[in-house]
């Protein structure tokens, strides 16, 4: 599909879906970048819905005790638990992930909701930032959350649910040819050579696209049976943190800013869009399997995310992640082993 400015403007300025709920007494649930945000305010709707384990992620450990006691304030839900970990840092999603094989009984509920935006070139780990912070790292996290979802799959016969937090930024982008054909897409992708101001400015969409390419490859990996649900969901144009990463004099933030002032959703109104990805449509599950969600509909991606291009990237960025995180974390090998199925 094509996303034009004119239904861009249509779907911002017609009503907000109305927020979905279910009783979440029993289940566990992990959201990360909860914060701050689209994450604080979705933090707040499932705090309602009481679920058993509410684990909640920030990267600073101040400013998620803040939010925390914010939470709890605002809805009386007093089991939200804060966990730390910062996507740009391998070792610390591994501990993350360590953790929560260890501690949690269940996991019910993945939300992969943090991210940044930004038009400078910075590399931490050998990787540009912005594509270790919005893929490498949610990337990681979700694979090695496979088992202990699975596990939960089988021992409570129940649908576990991957919402990885995309964008219609998606739309307005594509993976070059050239860039396809090279042997390390990630790689090339990442690569201060490519990485021109061109390619900064439209870096954040393609880490966006990326995703939903994720999204669906973790879909496909799975195991069938027991069964667990991966979506991609787009929260909308909404007024949040994201833009603080732009330099507040170019005349790209301005028209950014002013987009946003015209059209944006509330951060909460947003939020409904990563509840809706994490419970909605429930009792007709199979419908969210490997989608892109958005004004809480199942809703065709980008021409480039259908084209036969598209799942070229989308195989070859799963073998790369794989490779990646399996030369990083010695139990990667062991959850694509037991866990993941073959192309
Ligand atoms: N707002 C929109 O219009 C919009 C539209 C489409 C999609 N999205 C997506 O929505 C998601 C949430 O963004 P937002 O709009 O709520 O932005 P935000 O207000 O800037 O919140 C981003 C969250 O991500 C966390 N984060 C950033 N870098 C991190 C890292 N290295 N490790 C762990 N956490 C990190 C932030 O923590 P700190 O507070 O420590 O920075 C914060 O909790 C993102 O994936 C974004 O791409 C937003």
């Amino acid at each position: 599909m094509r996303r034009t400015p004119e239904q861009l403007a249509a779907d911002q300025t017609g009503p907000a879906p109305a927020i979905v709920t279910a009783d979440l007494s029993g289940k566990t649930l992990i959201l990360v970048g909860a914060n701050a945000g689209l994450g604080f305010e979705a933090a707040k709707h499932f705090a309602r819905m009481n679920p058993a384990r509410l684990v909640l992620t920030a990267r600073d450990e101040a400013k998620g005790e803040k939010a925390l006691a914010q939470i709890q304030s605002a809805t009386g839900y007093t089991k939200a638990e804060l966990w730390i970990i910062d996507l740009a840092n391998f070792n610390s999603v591994i501990s993350f992930a360590d953790r929560a094989e260890r501690e949690l009984d269940r996991l019910d509920i993945l939300i992969e909701n943090a991210g940044m935006m930004t038009y400078e070139y910075e590399q931490v780990e050998g990787w540009e930032k912005t594509l270790h912070t919005n893929n490498l790292g949610p990337g990681l996290l979700a694979i090695r959350m496979v088992p202990k979802m699975v596990e939960t799959a089988r021992k409570y016969l129940v649908n576990p649910r991957v919402a990885v937090v995309s964008s219609d930024t998606h739309y307005w982008t594509e993976i070059e040819k050239e860039i396809i054909a090279s042997p390390n897409i990630l790689a090339t992708l990442s690569s201060k050579e490519y990485c021109t101001q061109e390619v900064m400015h439209h870096r954040y969409h393609d880490t966006k696209l990326l995703n939903i390419l994720f999204a669906r490859a973790l879909q496909l990996h799975v195991p069938s049976s027991p069964a667990i649900t991966v979506c991609a969901v787009n929260p909308g144009l909404c007024f949040s943190g994201l833009l603080s990463g732009i330099p507040t004099d170019s005349e790209v933030a301005e028209a950014l800013r002013n987009e946003r002032e015209e059209l944006a959703f509330t951060t909460e109104e947003g939020s409904r869009q990563l509840v809706y990805a994490a419970i909605g449509s429930l009792d007709d599950e199979e419908t969210l399997r490997g989608k892109y969600i958005q004004l809480s509909k199942v809703t065709e991606e980008s021409d480039f995310a259908i084209s036969e291009d598209g799942m070229i990237v989308q195989e070859k960025i799963w073998e790369e992640m794989l490779e990646i995180f399996g030369n990083i974390d010695p139990k990667v090998s062991e959850v694509a082993e037991v866990y993941l199925t073959k192309a």
